[in-house]
């Protein structure tokens, strides 16, 4: 066989190789973008809709909720579990993860973020805050409130005038 031949030979096994190849692509099932798979399509769960309580980034969240005990018990719970991590539970910014060396918030006391709206922290909860991050897939838009009315009591707890306090709670400062 002369070298030409042999060449040729090469070519001609290649080219059925990629045929080949491109048949079996082309076999291949394969799905249009933005349509129901089968199996979407068979549940009736099409079109896909975002999981109840969900709020687009750039949509108005749902307006606070009143403010009752119950709320704010369920803001300290959740509170305690998201935020004092870092926050630490009375919201000084000296958690335990702060400790350990992750940056430091500043606290929640400072005068800046004592007149920042209650909204404020519903949207730092939502979108995150320089390095801290978004905690929106963990906390839904009902605990954000709950968080944020907690952390308004928290501040009020540290700035409380004497003089406005009932008698019995001034006979029991020290
Ligand atoms: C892993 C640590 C961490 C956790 C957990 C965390 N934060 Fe933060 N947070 C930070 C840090 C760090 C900053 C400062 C970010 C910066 O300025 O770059 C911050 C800043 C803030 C601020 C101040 C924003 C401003 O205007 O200066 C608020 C309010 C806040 N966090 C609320 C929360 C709430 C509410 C939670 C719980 C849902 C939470 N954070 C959970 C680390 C954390």
């Amino acid at each position: 066989m002369s070298a030409r031949a042999i060449l040729a030979a090469t070519a001609a096994l290649g080219a059925l190789i990629v045929l080949g190849g491109c048949d079996n692509l082309y076999k291949q099932p394969q799905d249009k973008g933005f349509q129901p798979s089968k199996e979407t399509a068979a549940r009736g769960a099409w079109p896909l809709r975002p999981p109840e309580g969900t709020v687009a980034r750039d949509e108005a969240p749902p307006s606070p909720p009143q403010l009752t005990a119950a709320l704010l018990a369920r803001g300290h719970e959740r509170f305690d579990i998201f935020c004092a991590p870092c926050h630490s539970p009375v919201g000084d910014g000296q958690g335990i993860i702060v400790q350990r060396g992750f940056p430091a918030p500043p606290s929640f006391h400072i005068d800046r973020l004592r007149q920042a709206p209650t909204r404020h922290f519903y949207d730092v909860i939502t979108n995150g805050y320089g390095v801290m991050y978004s905690y929106a897939d963990r906390v839904p838009p009902s605990d954000r409130w709950a968080i944020a009315a907690y952390i308004r009591a928290l501040q009020e707890s540290q700035h409380t005038d004497v003089a406005s306090l009932p008698d019995d709670a001034k006979r029991k400062l020290p």
